[in-house]
């Protein structure tokens, strides 16, 4: 394992593919009855360990936490306080649309990753497209608002 105070633009300990296949296996293991659209997610700790995490639904729709949810959760359990690169996975094999986070979780990756942090989109065959953070959240509201 990685010093957990390495500074967050050290090179990546994890590669992108053990990200990716993190995802994988979370999102094999998502609780999507209702909209069988199972999704998993990996992030990049500070500490360089991966935290993963899957889509949980609930009979009571509203009440279903997202993958990214779930992986932030995971993080924050282990200790990591730092998101450093996140992989969502989403859809079918060879479909080609972007699973991009939903509007809640953008604000909820907001709180612990950087503007340039990468998201990358990928399908069960693999990375789609990266953006970073503020691609998909400019102009964001974050804990450096609140002076923390
Ligand atoms: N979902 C996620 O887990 N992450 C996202 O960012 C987009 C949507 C889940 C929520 C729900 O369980 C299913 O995908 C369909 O919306």
């Amino acid at each position: 394992m990685s010093d957990p105070q390495a500074p967050l633009d050290a090179p990546l300990d994890a590669p992108l593919d053990a990200l990716v296949a993190a995802a994988g296996v979370a999102m094999a293991k998502a609780y999507a009855p209702y909209s069988r659209f199972p999704v998993g997610a990996a992030i990049l700790g500070g500490s360089g360990r991966i935290h993963a995490g899957a889509n949980v639904e609930n009979a009571a729709y509203p009440q279903g936490q997202c993958a990214e949810a779930s992986a932030i959760g995971a993080m924050v359990l282990a200790g990591d306080r730092h998101i450093r690169a996140v992989v969502v996975m989403g859809g079918q094999p060879g479909d080609g649309r972007l699973c991009t986070p939903c509007g809640g979780c953008r604000q909820r990756l907001r709180e612990f990753a950087k503007p340039d942090t990468p998201i990358h989109v990928c399908g069960p065959d693999g990375l789609r497209r990266t953006f970073t953070l503020e691609e998909l959240l400019p102009h964001s509201f974050g804990p450096d608002n609140l002076d923390f």
